[in-house]
């Protein structure tokens, strides 16, 4: 099994949390490859067939497949082993973190008191957006934003390790292949593009935020998040990494910087879990941040339901129902050149297209990709 690459704030693992961890990683392994295809026999076999029969027509779209596939036992099982394994997920990170969150506090001000690369901004008077406060995101015991204790670091604690194993190590050992093949694509496409000023949205506990200071190491960076506990952690990590990046705890809707005050706005899987009004106000705010000639980057899951047929669109949707992302399914339905256009930037200059995944430097291959959805001013 990989292991997460090495810095400070990285909870210990004893070794029986890493055999549980050992499990969970080989039994995802197991359902992906040997469970998840008996879905889609069972679809094409049984649960279609008896569609066509009783409506003289095919499944429309993923909740017609739904509203099917739930009645049947085969879906139910895998459906079962899916959010067993979350929730065995979510739990063993919870413990691990919990196990040593005095110390793990701590580090993080201890390294806070000391720090000479990295700094931190935190408003203990900002408020929540309901989209965080309605639902713990992917079932995170208390989501990002909760503090249990002070100077808490906990959410961050659960999210880093949480998030290695949950990808099964496929975003790299700093998860940090999401900003890796954002940067790459950048090099190749706009190889002349040199940001100054970068600002991350959602960064959390920084994972794709340390590639563009790689990519770009003689630019400001900051970056921003609702979530103390997340922030304080980035914080930490960043500097024992020996990162210069400003954090501050805003909301990317609305944030505190004077206008144009960024080259390059990049976020990384924060657009699901927002809603459809805050794409609509990230995207005007990201209009008002951005100097002319400017990019606003959105790295999200590439899927986009109108290319989808019903039972791909179904299956990729299952975060929506069971994983407790309930804005999951409406980002992917929605025409997202649309809150660009409404923010300012110009139909010519939106982008919206997949870019090829990055593990550890090199290219995936067999099609793995991420969508960027963004816009140049
Ligand atoms: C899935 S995580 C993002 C992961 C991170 N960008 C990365 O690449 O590893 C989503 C993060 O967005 C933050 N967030 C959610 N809504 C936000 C908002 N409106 N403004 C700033 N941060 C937000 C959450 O607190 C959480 O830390």
């Amino acid at each position: 099994m990989p292991t997460p690459g090495p810095h400070a704030m990285l909870p210990d693992t004893s070794h029986d949390e890493a055999a549980r961890l050992g499990f969970i990683f080989s039994f995802k392994e197991h359902i992906a490859g040997e469970v998840l295809p008996g879905n889609k026999i069972t679809y094409k076999t049984k649960v279609e067939p008896q569609f066509v029969r009783d409506h003289n027509r095919p499944p429309k779209d993923r909740h017609e497949v739904h509203k099917e596939m739930r009645k049947d036992p085969y879906w139910q099982m895998w459906g079962s082993l899916m959010r067993l394994t979350q929730e065995l997920k979510q739990e063993s990170s919870e413990s691990i973190a919990n196990r040593q969150i005095r110390s793990l506090s701590d580090r993080a001000t201890k390294i806070r008191s000391r720090a000479r690369n990295a700094t931190l901004r935190l408003n203990p008077d900002l408020e929540i957006p309901r989209y965080q406060t309605a639902v713990d995101i992917h079932l995170m015991p208390g989501n990002y934003y909760s503090e249990r204790t002070e100077d808490d670091v906990m959410a961050g604690a659960m999210y880093d390790p949480g998030v290695f194993y949950f990808a099964m190590g496929g975003l790299g050992r700093y998860n940090q292949g999401m900003g890796d093949s954002a940067v790459r694509w950048l090099a190749e496409a706009h190889a002349d593009f040199a940001p100054e000023a970068i600002l991350d949205m959602g960064c959390s506990v920084g994972h794709s935020t340390l590639p563009y200071l790689d990519a770009f190491p003689d630019a400001k960076m900051d970056a921003i998040d609702v979530a103390a506990p997340m922030l304080r952690y980035a914080h930490a990590r960043a500097e024992s990494l020996g990162c210069a990046i400003d954090f501050s705890q805003q909301n990317a809707e609305h944030t505190d910087f004077p206008d144009e005050s960024f080259d390059l706005i990049v976020s990384h899987i924060l657009l699901h879990e927002t809603s459809r009004k805050a794409i609509y106000n990230i995207m005007r705010e990201a209009h008002r941040l951005l100097r002319p000639g400017g990019m606003v980057l959105h790295a999200e899951a590439p899927l986009r339901n109108r290319e989808l047929d019903p039972y791909t669109a179904f299956i990729r949707d299952w975060s929506t129902h069971y994983n407790a992302e309930p804005f999951w399914g409406t980002l992917h339905d929605m025409d997202l050149a649309e809150p660009a256009i409404e923010a300012g930037f110009k139909r010519d200059n939106v982008i919206d297209i997949n870019v090829p995944m990055v593990l550890d430097g090199s290219l995936m291959g067999g099609g793995a990709s991420w969508m960027i959805y963004g816009a140049r001013k």
